[in-house]
């Protein structure tokens, strides 16, 4: 009995398993929209910086495939601008966290 539950109980959670998959790509998804779209009123990541893997091929701002920042850099620039980047305090925590760790993966941060 207790093993026919347990039996069940994994292919329960074995059948999760693609639909935590397809979480994975929608946030690689949504990060790559963000970075390409940008959100109102501020420019788009995409029209000043590189990163191939975004399709993006701006000029004004550092390569991203070159820099290849991790998230914690590129969650500071963000929140805290640097040089001629303004901040993007005003996108929500939720989207400062996908975008850090989207950019951070597609530059392939070591
Ligand atoms: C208006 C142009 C512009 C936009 C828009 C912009 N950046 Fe930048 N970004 C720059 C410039 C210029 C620098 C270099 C600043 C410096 O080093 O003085 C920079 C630097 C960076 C750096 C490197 C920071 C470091 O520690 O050296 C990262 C990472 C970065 N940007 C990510 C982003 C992301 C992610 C977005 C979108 C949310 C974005 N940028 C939007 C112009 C821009």
């Amino acid at each position: 009995m207790r093993l026919r539950v347990f039996a069940a109980t994994s292919l329960a959670l074995l059948s999760l398993l693609p639909s935590i998959d397809a979480q994975a790509q929608a946030s690689v998804d949504d990060g790559r929209k963000l970075f390409v779209d940008g959100v109102a009123p501020l420019p788009a990541c995409a029209l000043c910086h590189t990163l191939k893997k975004a399709g993006a091929s701006g000029q004004i701002g550092p390569d991203l495939d070159d820099l290849r920042p991790d998230a914690d850099r590129v969650e500071k620039a963000m929140r805290n601008g640097i040089g001629p980047m303004p901040s993007f305090k005003t996108l929500s925590e939720a989207q400062i966290k996908m975008l850090a760790s989207y950019v951070a993966g597609a530059a392939g941060a070591p």
